[in-house]
């Protein structure tokens, strides 16, 4: 076996170093309390500030959640403003606070289809941030593992990279999150179990945990629930029980 394919093997940890979230279940949240869809977003802009926290105080070192897939603009119209209004809104409100608890802030996604002063209010807010070391805190918006794929591809052969030389590696350096640990654990809340185009790539061997628990009521203790339930999982990485047991 080859060294690069031993060094691929991260060792395992107790605390994940990058957990990814699909944050799903606001609409249901609020459908139950007879309210408008847009107040479960509100209330799951409430639950992320929680597990931010939660995250930075247990040694996460990075947390990337979906926000917005490139497909949530099927929506029905109102739906997509409100959203925009409310992810506009979050960056005003929320990027100093992050900022003076030391968390670096990004967006992943096609920001493209987002308006001028959107754009504008992430990159000020990456920029404020980019030296902060704490927790890396990245938010996946108008983003779709398929699309990342194809743009890390597009790069490859604008920057004339012949069929030869490309291999996974050199392809996983030109994908959005090319400079963070592969996600440890992935969590999906509002019950549903499928990945809906998130990160397709990076969650090859990622440990995957399915809560029926509503995004809006995900609180620390659910993430502590997530965290222990991690712990259990034995990562083999192709390797046999037998290996991994001896290695530690
Ligand atoms: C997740 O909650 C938030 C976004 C996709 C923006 P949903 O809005 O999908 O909530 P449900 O799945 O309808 O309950
Ligand atoms: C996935 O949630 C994307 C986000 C949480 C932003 P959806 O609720 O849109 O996923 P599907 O369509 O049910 O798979
Ligand atoms: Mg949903």
């Amino acid at each position: 076996m080859s060294t690069r394919k031993k060094q691929a093997t991260p060792a395992g940890t107790d605390v994940p170093r990058h957990i990814a979230i699909i944050m799903d279940g606001n609409g249901r949240w609020a459908k139950r309390r007879l309210m408008p869809r847009v107040a479960g977003h509100r209330k799951g802009v409430e639950a992320l500030r929680g597990v931010i926290r939660a995250c930075a105080e247990r040694g996460v070192s990075h947390l990337t959640v979906f926000a917005f897939s490139s497909e949530n603009w099927r929506r029905p119209q109102e739906e997509v403003t409100l959203l925009m209004e409310l992810f506009m809104r979050a960056l005003e409100n929320e990027v100093a606070r992050l900022h003076e608890n030391g968390i670096r802030f990004r967006v992943i996604g096609d920001l493209s289809g987002f308006s001028e002063r959107i754009q504008a209010l992430i990159r000020d807010a990456e920029a404020l941030t980019r030296d902060n070391t704490r927790l890396t805190f990245t938010v996946a918006a108008n983003y779709g593992g398929r699309w990342d794929i194809v743009q890390a591809m597009k790069k490859l052969m604008a920057a004339g990279v012949s069929p030869d030389e490309v291999d996974e590696a050199a392809l996983a350096q030109k994908l959005s999150i090319a400079d963070m640990p592969e996600p440890d654990l992935f969590i999906r809340t509002g019950g549903e179990q499928r990945i809906s185009n998130f990160l397709l790539w990076q969650l090859a061997y990622t440990e995957l945990y399915f809560t029926d628990a509503l995004w809006p009521d995900f609180d620390p203790a659910a993430l502590d629930e997530a965290i222990a339930s991690y712990r259990t999982r034995e990562r083999r990485f192709g390797r046999t029980s037998e290996q991994v047991r001896s290695a530690s």
